[in-house]
C-alpha cells in the first residue's frame, strides 16, 4: 500500500474519531445523470429549463441581456460547464481612490448604474449604451464551469476559514486568502462567505442564479425585481412567475457531478510525480486538494436550503480554496466585496482543467506554463520554486495539471 494511502486511511479513522463522521467521494462524470440529490427525471426537467431559449415576448427577455440561456454560455464539455463567452465589467476611482461601477448614457439619453456588469446585448437600439472614457478601469471574465457547485455550495464558512489561517500559518503570513460575506437573497438570517464567481460574488446558487436571469438575460424574478432600465422594456411576465426557474436552475446545478479526472494520466508515474511537486512547490496552498461538505439535514442559506444526503458528508477535489488573493492578475472591479478586494480573484479551482482552452480570469493565458508564469504578489514565492524546478519536472506537473 502507498504510503499516501495509508494517510487517506488514518485521515479518514481521524475524522471518524472526532467528527463520528465518515466522508464518502462526491460522484463524478461529465454525463449529464443526476448525483442523487433528485431524481433523474426531476434534473432533466431542471435541465430544460437552463437550456430553455427566451425570447422577447413570451419570456420578458432584455431590454439588457448578454445571451438567450444560460446554456449558451455554459455548455463545454457538457450542458453545465464553461465557454467562451467573456463578459464586460467596468467602473471607475473616485477622487479618493475608491472604485466606483459604471454609470452609462444609452442611446436614448438614459442613465443605467451604477453598475458594473456591462450587457452586450439589447432588444432595441435605443437600449444600447457604450462606456464613456469616464469608466477607465475595464475587465473582461470568462464564464465559468458548475460541474459540482452543489457541493461547493454545501462547504461550511468554518472550513473555508481554516484553510485561510492555515495559508497565513504555513507561510508566515505571505498567503492569506480573503473571505468575505455576502447576501443571501433567498435566506432570512445573516451572509455566509461568498464561493461563487471570480469575484466570490455569492455563496448561493439559488442567489447565483436570481441574479443570472436578472443580468444575463434580463428576466425578473422574485429576489431580482427591478429592470437595469425601462428604455424598450418588453411586457413579458410579471416577475413572480420567473421564480419557478430560478429554483429549476438551482436544482439542476446541485445535481451535476463534479468534474471527472482523466484517470489513465492521473495514474501515470509522470502525473503522479506532477502531483508531489504541486505540492512540494507550494501550488496547493491555495488550490487545495480537497474538500468537505457539511452533514446532511444542515441548514444552510439562511435555513432557507437543506442539505440532502447526495450532497451532505462528501468529500471532493477543487484544487481551490475559493478564498480572494491578489497574484497581480487582479481587474480592479470591486464587486460584493469590501475596496481591497478590487485586485484580488478567486483561486481558479482547477478541476476539469483540461477542458479548458484559455486561462485566468480574461482568457489572456493559452497555455498553462503562461498561466503559471503570471502568478505574482501573494503567490510569488511559489511561482519562485516551480522556476527552480528542472525541465522534467515542470513537465510532470502539467502532465498532473492536464489529468484535472
Ligand atoms: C452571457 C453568458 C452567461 C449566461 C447567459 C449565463 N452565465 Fe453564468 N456565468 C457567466 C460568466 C462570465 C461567469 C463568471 C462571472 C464572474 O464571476 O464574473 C458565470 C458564472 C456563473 C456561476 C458561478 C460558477 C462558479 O463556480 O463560480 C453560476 C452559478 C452561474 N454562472 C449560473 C448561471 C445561470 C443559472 C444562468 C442562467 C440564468 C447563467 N449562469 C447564465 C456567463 C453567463
Ligand atoms: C497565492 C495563491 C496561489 C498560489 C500559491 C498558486 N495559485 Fe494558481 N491561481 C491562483 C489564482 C487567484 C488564480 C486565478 C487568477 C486569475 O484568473 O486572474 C490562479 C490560476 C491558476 C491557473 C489558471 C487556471 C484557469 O483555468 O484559468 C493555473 C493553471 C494555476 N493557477 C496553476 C498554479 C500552479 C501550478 C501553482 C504552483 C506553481 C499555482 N497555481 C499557485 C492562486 C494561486
Amino acid at each position: 500500500m502507498r504510503i499516501a494511502s495509508i494517510t487517506v486511511l488514518l485521515a479518514m479513522a481521524l475524522c471518524v474519531a472526532v467528527f463520528g463522521l465518515a466522508y464518502v467521494e462526491a460522484p463524478s462524470g461529465f454525463d449529464g445523470l443526476s448525483n442523487g440529490s433528485v431524481d433523474q427525471a426531476t434534473m432533466d426537467a431542471a435541465h430544460d429549463q437552463f437550456a430553455e431559449i427566451d425570447n422577447v415576448n413570451i419570456d420578458g427577455l432584455g431590454p439588457l441581456f448578454n445571451a438567450v440561456s444560460c446554456l449558451d454560455c455554459h455548455q463545454s464539455v457538457a450542458d453545465g460547464g464553461h465557454s467562451q463567452v467573456r463578459e464586460l465589467r467596468a467602473g471607475h476611482l473616485d477622487q479618493r481612490g475608491t472604485f466606483v461601477a459604471a454609470t452609462i448614457t444609452l442611446n436614448d439619453g438614459s442613465t443605467v448604474g451604477p453598475r458594473s456588469l456591462i450587457n452586450q446585448r439589447a432588444v432595441c437600439p435605443e437600449a444600447i449604451g457604450q462606456l464613456g472614457l469616464r469608466e477607465n478601469v475595464r475587465a473582461l471574465r470568462l464564464s465559468l464551469a458548475l460541474f459540482g457547485d452543489g457541493f461547493v455550495e454545501a462547504v461550511s464558512d468554518d472550513e473555508l476559514l481554516r484553510i485561510s489561517r492555515n495559508q497565513y500559518e504555513s507561510t508566515r503570513g505571505i498567503i492569506q486568502g480573503q473571505p468575505i460575506y455576502v447576501d443571501i437573497s433567498e435566506g432570512t438570517r445573516g451572509k455566509r462567505i461568498g464561493r461563487f464567481g471570480w469575484k466570490d460574488q455569492h455563496a448561493s446558487l439559488l442567489s447565483f442564479s436570481s441574479d443570472a436571469y436578472l443580468n444575463e438575460m434580463g428576466i425578473t424574478n422574485n429576489f431580482s425585481p427591478t429592470e437595469a432600465t425601462q428604455t424598450c422594456n418588453p411586457p413579458g411576465v410579471p416577475a413572480p412567475n420567473n421564480t419557478d426557474d430560478i429554483f429549476n436552475f438551482a436544482t439542476f446545478m446541485r445535481a451535476l457531478k463534479v468534474a471527472p479526472r482523466d484517470e489513465n494520466l492521473a495514474n501515470s508515474t509522470e502525473a503522479q510525480l506532477g502531483a508531489d511537486l504541486f505540492d512540494f512547490v507550494g501550488c496547493q496552498t491555495c488550490h487545495v486538494s480537497t474538500l468537505h461538505t457539511v452533514p446532511a439535514g444542515t441548514k444552510l442559506n439562511g435555513g432557507a436550503y437543506t442539505v440532502s444526503s447526495a450532497i451532505g458528508g462528501k468529500v471532493f477535489h477543487p484544487y481551490g480554496d475559493f478564498l480572494l488573493h491578489g497574484i497581480g492578475t487582479g481587474d480592479g472591479i470591486v464587486q460584493n466585496g469590501p475596496q481591497n478586494t478590487r485586485n484580488k480573484i478567486r483561486t481558479m479551482p482547477l478541476w476539469g482543467l483540461r477542458t479548458r482552452v484559455e486561462f485566468l480570469h480574461d482568457g489572456r493565458a493559452h497555455d498553462l506554463y503562461e498561466a503559471i508564469r503570471s502568478h505574482r504578489g501573494e503567490a510569488d514565492a511559489v511561482r519562485d520554486r516551480f522556476d527552480r524546478l528542472s525541465t522534467a519536472q515542470k513537465t510532470w506537473i502539467v502532465r498532473f495539471l492536464k489529468s484535472l
